[in-house]
């Protein structure tokens, strides 16, 4: 990725057209050039606030700060007291309170790991979160009411679920497809080098499903999912790349062979979600539970289930 960005700052021709475009707005890069902040797309925000669906005196906690500009909507809309913002990055939050004081917002902005909450301006009647989780951190929902609701990214999802008791949460996830980045947590970034070492094997299931119709299944079957492509220099599909978190790594390629390798075969998940799922799921199908002992998601039509991890 590196060397594919060129930052855009006031004054560069285009500059205001962008930050009032529909579009999310990468606003920092790590050390390999991956993005680590954005500006979410607006109208993903505005359809996550609006199944927020906040009402006057609630409290509202925000998982990933990034630039303050949802905090700033929601201190609009509820009053600072009410707003809690919480950045694992420092740098990110001093850059959120900068805009935030500049705009008339003085909500809680504080830094750490937004999945542990934050104890002291509990609880919360509303929970979000702007970073992709795993699943709902557990010590938010002992830090809601009864009754809140969460609106949060599950794999590439989003999840919106109502508090049922303590440890207790149960609801579906939105129609609208979403992509955001990954809660921040350590490991290793994929490479697929050991994957291609393997014997090939064929399969039946189109590579490019793994981009399209099965993208949010595949994220919640198998937490961490990344997926990437290889395109010939005519632009078109060669080979799609698949990994998660503990070291497996797929390879299938448009010639309909596939390699793989690690402690889960993520090709043999594909095929089964492939055959199982036909046509192009709809999210609103998928529901969520949330007990003290686990947290599972559930494709109602198909019957299928997946529990999702523990945090790490
Ligand atoms: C899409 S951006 C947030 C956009 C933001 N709500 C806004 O209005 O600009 C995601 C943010 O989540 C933050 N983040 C990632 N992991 C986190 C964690 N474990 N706890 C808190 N924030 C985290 C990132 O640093 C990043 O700023």
């Amino acid at each position: 990725m590196r060397g594919a960005w060129e930052p855009v700052t006031w004054g560069d021709p285009g500059y205001l057209d962008d930050v009032y475009s529909d579009a999310a707005l990468t606003t920092q890069l790590d050390e390999h050039g991956v993005p680590t902040s954005s500006s979410s797309q607006p109208s993903l925000m505005l359809t996550m606030l609006e199944a927020l669906d906040v009402r006057d005196g609630q409290r509202v906690y925000e998982l990933g700060a990034g630039t303050g500009y949802n905090a700033a909507l929601l201190s609009h809309r509820l009053g600072d007291s009410r707003v809690t913002t919480v950045d694992i990055d420092s740098g990110l939050v001093e850059a959120a309170v900068r805009h935030l004081h500049s705009t008339g917002y003085r909500p809680t902005a504080i830094v750490g790991d937004g999945a542990r909450g934050y104890l002291h301006n509990a609880p919360y009647d509303r929970i979000i979160a702007t970073a992709a989780l795993p699943m709902i951190p557990p010590p938010l929902l002992d830090q809601a009411t009864e009754g809140a609701v969460v609106v949060a990214p599950l794999g590439y999802g989003i999840v919106r679920a109502t508090v049922t008791g303590p440890g207790r949460a149960a609801g579906r996830f939105l129609g609208t497809p979403a992509y955001f980045m990954l809660r921040r947590a350590p490991g290793n970034p994929p490479q697929f080098e050991s994957a291609r070492e393997q014997q090939p094997s064929d399969t039946h299931v189109p590579v490019g499903d793994v981009l399209g119709r099965l993208r949010f299944p595949l994220s919640i079957a198998l937490p961490g999912f990344t997926s990437c492509s290889w395109r010939d220099d005519h632009g078109r599909l060669d080979a799609v790349g698949l990994w998660t978190p503990d070291g497996s790594t797929a390879v299938a390629r448009t010639t309909g062979t596939v390699q793989q390798t690690g402690p889960r075969l993520l090709w043999d998940t594909v095929e089964e979600l492939a055959d199982a799922l036909p046509g192009d799921p709809d999210r609103a199908d998928f529901h969520l539970e949330v007990t003290p002992a686990g947290q599972r998601v559930t494709h109602r039509p198909s019957g299928l289930g997946w529990e999702l991890p523990t945090l790490p």
